[in-house]
């Protein structure tokens, strides 16, 4: 006798019916379930300082070094990769020896929040072989989770954007399949704003921002800042360079490529101010890029009103 088809299948139930390719299916098993750990870690573990610094000379907490060893187990015991790259290391991590792909990922985005019980993520780009001289466009997959009052996973293989929620029972279940970005800006989060001394097109923008009255929604977390612009269907994300940081503060392979997969799958648009996100050919682990991120039509216009 048939299944019936349930109204909320789990994630492994939807990728199988999406015929997402098995190994594929696999490894965002496996990364969900890293993400089931994370959630879990987040809610028994003391938030406090690890005495050590990531690649970037920032402060780790303990959760930071727990989540990016969650990460490193699942994908060892799933075989399939061959070697990944987390924010938090900075270094090529050889795992597999023949193993299909690649994983870059940011195991706890937006950490320094942790401790204010803001809403926090992780954030995982796949790759079939070394990205190196590769787009972000070529990601096999892109997947994120936010840490919020609920866990929730969103996923893209390249056909279309959808979210899962994780039940009191550990397993993800569809939330919302399809998710789209429109053209229609109500909330704006402008990112590294302290930029606007020094690049007075970011103040422009931000004045522009202020004139249409539309609403600000700024949490400081990439991961629940984007999250927001997808399940509401629109908003504009910037993250800009000034003298401290010329190209913005967000790294493309960790953090600026997964998120341009999900959102320009959703129909929203990316872009560094001339070219989308997709399109950079990522040279190094730590290359930040500036970001301009959601809907579309607004994306081309702030990256118009930026240009030198
Ligand atoms: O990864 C760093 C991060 O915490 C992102 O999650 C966030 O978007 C950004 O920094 C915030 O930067 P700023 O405080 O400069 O706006
Ligand atoms: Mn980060």
């Amino acid at each position: 006798m048939p299944c019936k088809n349930p109204e909320r299948p789990s994630l492994n139930s939807h990728l199988f019916h999406a015929e997402t390719e098995t190994e594929v299916r696999h490894l965002l098993n496996d990364i969900a379930r890293a993400g089931k750990y994370i959630h879990y870690a987040l809610q028994t573990s003391d938030t406090g300082l690890a005495g050590s610094q990531n690649t970037s000379g920032e402060e780790q907490l303990k959760l930071d070094v727990i989540s990016n060893n969650i990460v490193e187990e699942e994908l060892c015991e799933s075989h399939l990769v061959y070697a990944y790259a987390s924010e938090e290391k900075g270094a090529i991590e050889p795992l597999r020896d023949g193993a299909p792909f690649f994983v870059a990922f940011d195991p706890l985005d937006g950490s320094s929040l942790v401790d204010a019980n803001l809403s926090i993520g992780s954030i995982f780009g796949i790759y079939r072989g070394d990205p190196m001289g590769k787009t972000p466009r070529e990601q096999v997959a892109a997947l994120y989770l936010v840490y919020g009052p609920r866990t929730i996973l969103v996923y893209s293989t390249g056909k279309g954007v959808h979210a899962f929620y994780l039940n009191d029972v550990g397993e993800f279940l569809l939330l919302e399949k399809d998710l789209t970005i429109g053209d229609t800006v109500k909330t704006y989060a402008p990112g590294n704003l302290r930029a606007v001394t020094d690049t007075p097109a970011y103040r422009k923008v931000m004045e522009s921002w202020l004139d249409e009255g539309i609403t600000l929604r700024y949490s400081g977390g990439m991961v629940p800042d984007i999250h927001h612009i997808l399940i509401k269907g629109g908003g504009i994300f910037t993250n800009i360079g000034g003298n401290k940081y010329p190209q913005g503060k967000l790294r493309l392979l960790y953090e600026c490529g997964p998120f341009a997969y999900i959102v320009e799958q959703a129909g929203g648009g990316s872009s560094n101010g001339e070219r989308s996100i997709l399109d950079i050919t990522i040279t190094e682990l730590d290359q930040r890029t500036p970001i301009i991120i959601g809907s579309k039509k607004e994306v081309n216009r702030v990256a118009k009103v930026l240009k030198p």
